[in-house]
């Protein structure tokens, strides 16, 4: 008896139950943009596994028995059984100046037919956000030419700025508008030769817009001269969700790589509402639980991953984002808008109204607001726009009172007056962007009531003017406020005469 257990005992003991690590998997099934694989024990999150006919996929769910991947690119000819393998590598894509001018897809491969693009180095599309001790306060500013922005809510280089509001309300025209405003300051800063100057690259990520719309954006932006200056990730409407939902993470690899490597840039994403619906699709094919307004439960880390990758971090570049958020009707208190309100730095509220009532940029001031921009502004703005911001609130009050009242005393018509001055005078078409320099120019004529003579309605047009009238006769007095960023009495005074030769000209 005790020799037969001797021998079970033995054989127990000279049995050796190693674990077999498979790298290798088997699609289960295959639908919708989705795979799921049985084996791929060695898969990681987020890992990039390879299917037969050079599909490639994201393992984004794993679970005890299966791995859900996404498959980015051709699906239509997986099948059932067929074999699928693990890469050891994380998502990674082309980085570098040389996609600059260039349309990519989320993959980072080129889709302009401009033939490959020249890149050595590949970035890692999910990347940990740099931490709180290698960052840097804002303190840097970024112009976006917009007047009624850069005086009142100012964005600085490494903000997280949120452009929102309703269906063709102006939203992208104000991100393109920046990028176009950037690619100008470019050209006038690496033409003047100043060492110190700091270029800023754009990044324009499309998510699931129409492809006529990305064109017509690509049209604006090289007939501008921005394009050279400019890398486009378009993941347009016809892509699928999985394409959708990686292409954000790509434009922040993009932009991250300037960032690291001690360069300024822009990025936008236009729209992260439009994201947001690819990742609910993707997660609702993987069975994932749904929650509020059937988004998954991880929505709220999808944005906040990717918009904590925009920073300024000491010794090295920096990374603005301006994240474009779609509401239905003006309705910021829904689950996405709300998300992103609270990730974001401050939002710029575009309201329908405004829009309509031909007020452009649809710019809502009592809405709108910018927590860490103001700190990034130039002196000159400060001294010219600082009251203008209260001004227009106020003339905003007034104004839906003044609606029920007919005899009003004169202080208040005084502030309606001026109010309706500042409105008009921050009207802009699209795509022209003013420059800084120009934008104190402009401010300080209203601040110093040059144009409170004036008709109303000629008040854009006498803005206008002036400006025209500056940069064609006063180049210098520009350039030279453009330099020191802040008016004194010397400087004011060339201005006053300079506005005076005008103001003469002008009501002749
Ligand atoms: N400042 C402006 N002056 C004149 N027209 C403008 C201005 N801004 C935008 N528009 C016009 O309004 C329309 C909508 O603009 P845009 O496409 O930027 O809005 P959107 O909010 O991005 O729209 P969508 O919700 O469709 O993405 C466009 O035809 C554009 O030319
Ligand atoms: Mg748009």
């Amino acid at each position: 008896m005790s020799t037969v257990l001797e021998q079970i005992e033995q054989q127990i003991a000279r049995l050796s139950s190693k674990a077999v690590r498979k790298n290798t998997g088997v699609i289960r099934t295959v639908a919708d943009g989705v795979a799921k694989i049985d084996g791929l024990s060695d898969v990681v999150y987020n890992e990039m596994v390879q299917f037969p006919g050079g599909a490639i996929g994201i393992a984004l769910n794993l679970e005890q028995d299966e791995v859900g991947c996404v498959v980015l690119g051709d699906i239509s000819k997986l099948k059932e059984g067929d074999e699928v393998q693990t890469t050891g590598k994380l998502l990674s894509i082309p980085v570098g100046k040389g996609l600059l001018g260039r349309v990519v897809d989320a993959l980072g491969n080129p889709v302009d037919g401009k033939g490959p693009i020249a890149s050595t180095e590949t970035y890692p599309v999910e990347k940990i956000a740099p931490g709180i001790i290698v960052r840097k306060s804002v303190s840097q500013p970024l112009f976006t030419g917009i007047m009624a922005i850069d005086s009142m809510i100012p964005i600085g280089r490494g903000q997280r700025e949120l452009i929102i509001g309703d269906r063709g309300t102006g939203k992208t025209t104000i991100a393109i508008d920046t990028i176009i405003n950037q690619a100008k300051i470019n050209k006038v800063g690496l033409a003047s030769g100043d060492k110190n100057f700091r270029p800023v690259y754009s990044i324009y990520v499309a998510i699931g817009q129409k492809n006529s719309n990305i064109v017509r954006t690509i049209g604006a932006l090289e007939a501008a001269g921005a394009l050279e200056f400019t890398v486009i990730v378009a993941a347009p409407a016809a892509d699928n969700p999985a394409n959708q939902y990686l292409a954000p993470y790509s434009g922040a690899a993009v932009g991250e790589w300037f960032m690291e490597n001690g360069m300024d840039a822009l990025i936008v994403y236009d729209d992260l509402s439009k994201h947001a619906v690819a990742y609910r699709q993707i997660s609702l094919i993987l069975k994932r639980p749904s929650g509020r307004e059937a988004y998954p439960g991880d929505v709220f880390y999808l944005h906040s991953r990717l918009l904590e990758r925009a920073a300024r971090l000491d010794g090295k570049g920096s990374l603005t984002a301006l994240p474009i958020i779609e509401t239905l009707a003006g309705d910021v208190s829904a689950y996405i808008p709300t998300n992103v309100i609270s990730i974001t730095d401050g939002q710029i509220f575009l309201e329908t109204d405004l829009f309509n009532q031909g007020i452009r940029p649809a710019v809502s001031v009592g809405l709108s607001v910018s927590r860490v921009g103001s700190s990034a502004q130039i002196k000159a703005t400060k001294q010219v726009g600082g009251k203008l911001k209260g001004e227009l609130a106020q003339f905003r009050e007034l104004a839906a009172f003044a609606q029920f009242g007919s005899d009003l005393d004169a202080k208040t018509k005084g502030q309606l007056d001026r109010g309706a001055r500042i409105v008009e005078l921050f009207k802009q078409p699209a795509f022209s962007p003013v420059p800084i320099e120009q934008q104190v120019v402009t401010l300080w004529a209203m601040q110093k009531g040059y144009y409170d003579d004036l008709d109303i309605k000629k008040v854009t047009a006498a803005a206008v003017s002036l400006r025209d009238f500056f940069s064609t006769r006063k180049d210098a007095l520009l350039t030279e406020i453009r330099t020191k960023a802040a008016l004194d009495k010397d400087l004011e005074a060339k201005i006053k005469t300079a506005v005076d030769e005008w103001k003469s000209s002008f009501a002749a």
